[in-house]
């Protein structure tokens, strides 16, 4: 196997266990989403936890996988260590073979010792294997298969050789292959003093798996024995290219070379751990981002901006003074993205944060270092306190660095007192915050925010996820449990159910676990970043600290996607058709609709409207990527991104680009909401109704897709209905009136009666018709001056009719004037009514004389609250309306 690379090495393994009847499973996310105890996947069996203790069926028995793990901020925490052993990772891949309830001890055994004797061509007088000490069963097996004396077969007590995934989950003893590297290296056997050394190297470990932990103390079998193991990648690598070093293989060496050139600083020893922590940290960083994960001050997105602070402070360290990480990417997507096409998929995504993050940093880190450098030459051991606190809050200087800074030259800082600094800033920031009105009711939210921090947001790349309860309410009032029927508020560690913000509404869903079940209605942010999940629970009871499994309803969160895309192309297309002025005034996302509304003086024309749905119609159509990027929102408005007024962004932004324009994006907004992959995903896109809401604020409504099939189906079938029931109808009379006339044997008093009964009839239906087809009868709701204002115009109308219409208006503004024109034939009528409060300021004779006057008519009569009036020149309706309205 010499001289195999990386890539080659991890296709040999994966090959090997598929001609062993094993399915080749693609890696999980980093980001679990099957469990809400773990930060990030740690080990290949973490996507198959569940398929273990018999939750999850799947339909293969035999798997085999090469899973990205991040060992950071976890229980496997690497971190720290990484650069200065050889060995250590914070990103990394582990090869695996699993069997779920199919072949157990003996079978793991032979099939590792045939792939790695065999086709690896590992030489077996350098291997030793250990076993949990009370696993007779392993130690035979060893004998057996391999031919190993007792002395190769070390038996250990401890956890090393029982390995578990968390503080709960599936868990088993395990027996681990170790390599000897030779003795030109330090380092004893497993299970002596020295074992920690580089001579004697774990290279697989093989897990018996048995039983779940499922708390601390209580531990059950699994329903069947089933093995899980795990190779690191990088490891086996060194091994299979002669070196004891991961970070001396093709893959690493790529990377260190390529940075190197961008630092223009040869790698040596006295460098190397700089090298290596870069090396490691730009693929744990890239890694992560690609998943949606972002640097941040909490949770996982702090564990990243940890990772990636560690890289970059150790470049500067090499000496360089620009940002390194952004182009050593390259070099990395050139290895890696064969396997793992999402790097391609979110490259622009990663170089912009890693980039951010880095120029952010770098000017951070100078400032910093001044200050701490000044302190330190006043100290002699210990750096106060207080001194720490003022970097950390005043500079944003991250107190692991401080700490890490002093350890390099053997110094530390008062951590009692840094801690007491900070407990007294959060209760500080608690007393100042005003609260949105009802402070009692939001005051409780400061409580649980303290106590349990921010709730990530998994939902960009997640529908369903596993969360830990940390927070009850009901009235409002933190409780231990939720009882059926109980309407109430659960708080969860992290969610994918989104908050409204943004316009967008916010999800509805199901959280639950086994009996439990708790209908989510709402979710509303608090405090920022705390997501509180409004519902009512269903069945069953809940208890804090319970896991629960949380489900979206995705069909709804779908919609609400596409409509916040056609949200996005909307305002573009507003702005280009209308004019730059076009700004959002606001918004609202709905699974069923679209609303918005915007800045401008004057209704959209038929034209007009024409344009700004074809704009849209033509992005979908295009059914090109939606990409998100991160960047200041200095940045992200230099590129162009729209941002909207008042709005408070933080120190990043997403900034989401959308629509195919060539070279460029038709759109660019910054925005938290979801959105669709892809433009093509938002369907055939409408505006059905506008109006004026207030003064030079318009609002459109717009249907997609399916919802908007649905209602061009509806209305078409509404108008089809009618008409034909009207004709029908009109019909049926006409032939009344006619057969009427020739009925001899009837009164003719009677026979008027009758006929001019049948017309009324007749004229009703026809006014009717006339008042649905919406081409001949324009109604238009706007506010003047804060005064709401009808202005309706309706074609073939008899004048007469104009006394309902306005009635009509009247009732449904329920305060306000209504203006109606109609006009058949030659002549126009005006009417005009002012509803009753107002006609101490409004007189309707006023606004009919007035109106009848630039219709060439002349007069008209009536009282405050109605008059009428009329006139002939149909083309001047619009102006006597502008006439009327300058008066109002
Ligand atoms: N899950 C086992 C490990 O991570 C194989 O070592």
């Amino acid at each position: 196997m010499a001289d195999k690379t990386l890539n080659e090495i991890r296709n040999t393994f994966l090959k090997y266990f598929e001609k062993n009847d094993h399915q080749i499973v693609e890696s999980s996310n980093l980001v679990p989403n099957n469990d809400p105890t773990l930060m990030f996947a740690n080990s290949g069996m973490v996507q198959f936890k569940n398929v273990f203790t018999g939750l999850e069926k799947r339909d293969y028995v035999r798997a085999t996988t090469s899973q990205k793990c991040v060992r950071a901020g976890g229980k496997h925490n690497d971190l720290e260590n990484v650069g200065y052993t050889p060995r250590h990772h914070t990103f990394f891949e582990m090869l695996g073979n699993f069997s779920f309830g199919d072949y157990f001890k003996e079978q793991a055994i032979d099939y590792a010792w045939n792939l790695i004797t065999k086709d690896f061509g590992i030489d077996k007088n350098r291997l030793y294997v250990t076993v949990f000490h009370e696993d007779d069963e392993a130690f035979n097996f060893w004998k057996k298969i391999a031919g190993f004396s007792d002395d190769r077969i070390i038996r250990i007590a401890t956890s090393d050789n029982f390995w578990s995934m968390g503080e709960t989950g599936p868990c088993g003893p395990c027996s681990e292959i170790f390599f000897d590297h030779g003795d030109h290296l330090h380092g004893g056997l497993p299970g002596t003093k020295d074992e920690d050394g580089d001579r004697f190297i774990e290279i697989w470990n093989l897990v018996f798996m048995q039983f779940e932990q499922v708390t601390k103390d209580k531990r059950i079998n699994l329903p069947k024995p089933s093995v899980d193991t795990g190779m690191g990648l990088e490891r086996i690598a060194a091994l299979l290219q002669g070196t004891h070093d991961n970070y001396e293989t093709d893959h690493f060496k790529k990377i260190i070379n390529s940075a190197s050139d961008i630092i223009k600083i040869k790698s040596d020893k006295s460098n190397l751990s700089s090298f290596r922590v870069i090396a490691d940290h730009l693929r744990a960083s890239s890694f992560l981002i690609a998943e949606g994960v972002l640097p941040s001050n909490e949770g996982r997105g702090y564990v990243l901006r940890r990772i990636m602070r560690r890289g970059m402070r150790h470049s500067h360290l090499l000496g360089a003074k620009d940002p390194v990480f952004s182009k050593l990417f390259d070099t990395l997507l050139n290895e890696m993205s064969g396997n793992y096409p999402e790097l391609k998929r979110a490259e622009s995504l990663i170089k912009e944060t890693l980039k951010m993050e880095e120029e952010k940093f770098l000017v951070l880190l100078d400032r910093g270092i001044k200050i701490l450098n000044d302190e330190i030459s006043k100290i002699d051991k210990v750096l106060p306190g207080d001194i720490a606190f003022k970097l950390y809050e005043t500079y944003g200087f991250p107190i692991d660095l401080t700490e890490d800074i002093l350890k390099s030259k053997s110094l530390e800082f008062d951590k009692e007192r840094f801690g007491e600094l900070m407990r007294e800033s959060i209760e500080l920031a608690r007393k100042n915050w005003k609260g949105s009105g009802d402070s009692a009711v939001e005051q409780v939210w400061y409580g649980v925010k303290e106590k349990y921090g921010a709730t990530e947001f998994l939902g960009y790349e997640n529908d369903q996820a596993q969360g830990v309860i940390k927070s009850l309410l009901k009235n409002h009032k933190e409780v231990d449990t939720l009882n059926e029927g109980d309407e109430g508020i659960i708080v969860v560690n992290q969610t994918p159910f989104y908050a409204e913000s943004g316009g967008q509404v916010g999800d509805t869903g199901l959280i639950s676990k086994d009996e439990f079940e708790f209908e989510v209605t709402d979710v509303q942010k608090k405090l920022v970043d705390l997501f509180v999940h409004y519902g009512k629970v269903k069945k069953g009871s809940i208890k804090l600290e319970q896991d629960v499994e949380m489900k979206i309803n995705i069909e709804k969160r779908n919609d609400t996607r596409a409509y916040h895309s056609a949200t996005h192309l909307l305002h573009e297309s507003l702005r280009r058709v209308l004019g730059p002025h076009v700004t959002q005034k606001g918004s609202l996302v709905e699974p069923e609709r679209l609303r918005f509304d915007f800045s401008h003086m004057k209704p959209i024309s038929d034209d007009e409207m024409v344009k700004i749905e074809s704009h849209v119609n033509d992005m979908i159509s295009k059914q090109s990527d939606v990409t998100t990027r991160i960047m200041t929102p200095k940045e992200a408005v230099d590129n162009g991104a729209l941002a909207l007024f008042g709005e408070k962004y933080g120190d990043e932004v997403r900034v989401l680009s959308m629509g195919d324009e060539g070279e460029k994006y038709f759109s660019t907004e910054l925005c938290g909401g979801t959105h669709v992959k892809n433009t093509g995903d938002i369907g055939k896109f409408k505006i059905i109704s506008q109006s004026s809401i207030a003064a030079g604020v318009r609002r459109v409504e717009a249907l997609r897709d399916k919802q908007l099939d649905d209602y061009l189906k509806n209305k078409e079938k509404m108008l089809n209905l009618s008409s034909e029931k009207d004709d029908e109808q009109i019909n049926e009379l006409s032939k009344q009136i006619s057969d009427l006339g020739g009925k001899p044997n009837l009164d003719e008093t009677d026979k008027k009666v009758l006929i001019k009964n049948l017309n009324k009839q007749l004229e009703t239906l026809s006014v009717n018709s006339i008042l649905q087809d919406q081409s001949k009868n324009k109604v238009n709701d706007l506010e003047v001056n804060g005064v709401k204002v009808r202005f309706q115009n309706v074609e073939d109308l008899p004048p007469k009719e104009l006394r309902k219409l306005v009635d009509k208006g009247k009732k449904e503004l329920g305060e306000g004037i209504v203006i109606v024109f109609a006009s058949k034939d030659d002549k126009v009528g005006i009417a005009v009514g002012v509803t009753e409060k107002l006609t101490e300021k409004f007189d309707a004779v006023q606004f009919v004389k007035t109106g009848s006057e630039v219709i060439g008519g002349k007069g008209g009569g009536g009282r405050k609250d109605f008059a009428q009036a009329g006139g002939q020149d149909q083309s001047k309706i619009n102006d006597a309306f502008e006439k009327i309205k300058s008066l109002i």
